[in-house]
């Protein structure tokens, strides 16, 4: 099969595809205005940041299969997709680790607030009362939001932590308790108000949806606590980003966020988001599934869907 990989992908595994008798196309760097021309001939694409929209799917007629190499398929417009009989499937769980990891990593920093400390230190400032106000992680309430792969890794961490973990089952999915939430001791509480007035930390982990989006909005976050911490390595669309910026400037909300609505599509540029410069948020550039572990087992079960697929079988749609 003819396969274009429009984003960065691990060396070994291109030879693996190419090994399995495939011809590979590597074009990292093509944004979404690119790919209709990279994609001639092609029968599958693979993608991690690189949006597919409807004027791609619409105009090629050899495309089969598209692989989102990370779990969420939000990017790929799956409307389109149907319509053109192209299969849209993800890449679920194998990065679940990388993004609890940044999420985990993202709620210690706003605590002992280590961004702000080391830019202090680098300019030669030296002000250790301004740092020695921290609350602390240890018997705090953590409130998590989904417990799919990623939001399970981030409770499993956050108990090991020694805080209260709560959460709500999937609004979407009506998820019940699994045995690994019972196991890590996670307490279910009714609904997203109750989590929201009882927890200090609220950690997103659900997929972009019509039911998921603008969840966290002015009226949620109007019963947090004054001084609440939010993290947001899931979608930037799952928050009202301006009630999020007023919650921040009225009771000091502070929001670890790695995901923004005005995410650009290319690896380097700008963005233009007033969340990214706030004080109150410590924000990273959508990274969560950024580490070599995380990108190579994406990969490895990029390169078995497609052998699958030219098999016949069509895994994860
Ligand atoms: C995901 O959907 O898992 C992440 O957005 C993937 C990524 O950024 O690579």
């Amino acid at each position: 099969m003819r396969i274009l990989v429009a984003d960065t992908f691990p060396e070994a595994s291109l030879t693996e595809l190419t090994e399995l008798g495939n011809e590979c196309f590597y074009r990292p760097d093509t944004g979404s205005e690119q790919l209709s021309e990279a994609l001639s001939g092609c029968e599958v694409l693979v993608v991690r940041s690189t949006r597919v929209p409807a004027a791609v799917l619409d105009n090629t007629d050899t495309l089969r299969l598209v692989i989102r190499a990370g779990s969420g398929t939000n990017t790929i417009d799956r409307a389109a997709a149907s319509r053109n009989g192209v299969h849209v499937c993800n890449v679920p769980g194998r990065n679940a680790t990388a993004v609890a990891e940044l999420a985990f990593a993202l709620l210690l920093a706003l605590d002992r607030q280590i961004a702000d400390n080391v830019a202090d230190l680098r300019a030669g400032r030296w002000d250790k009362r301004r740092y020695s106000r921290a609350r602390g992680i240890h018997g705090r309430r953590v409130g998590v939001l989904g417990l799919g792969g990623i939001g399970l890794e981030f409770a499993a961490r956050a108990a090991a932590f020694g805080t209260h973990v709560h959460a709500i089952e999937n609004p979407e999915r009506g998820q019940p308790a699994s045995d690994r939430a019972s196991a890590i001791g996670v307490e279910f509480v009714r609904n997203l108000d109750e989590l929201a007035r009882t927890c200090d930390v609220l950690s997103l982990h659900l997929p972009l949806t019509e039911t998921t989006r603008n969840l966290v909005d002015r009226d949620l976050l109007a019963q947090v606590p004054p001084g609440a911490i939010i993290l947001n390595t899931s979608r930037g669309e799952l928050v009202d980003e301006d009630a999020l910026i007023e919650a921040m400037e009225t009771k000091g909300v502070r929001a670890g966020i790695d995901v923004f609505t005005a995410e650009p599509e290319a690896s380097a540029g700008s963005i233009d988001s007033p969340l990214a410069g706030h004080p109150n948020v410590y924000g990273t550039h959508h990274i969560g599934a950024s580490t070599e572990q995380a990108q190579q087992a994406v990969a490895s079960e990029v390169v078995r869907m497609i052998d699958a697929f030219d098999a016949g079988t069509v895994l994860h749609c």
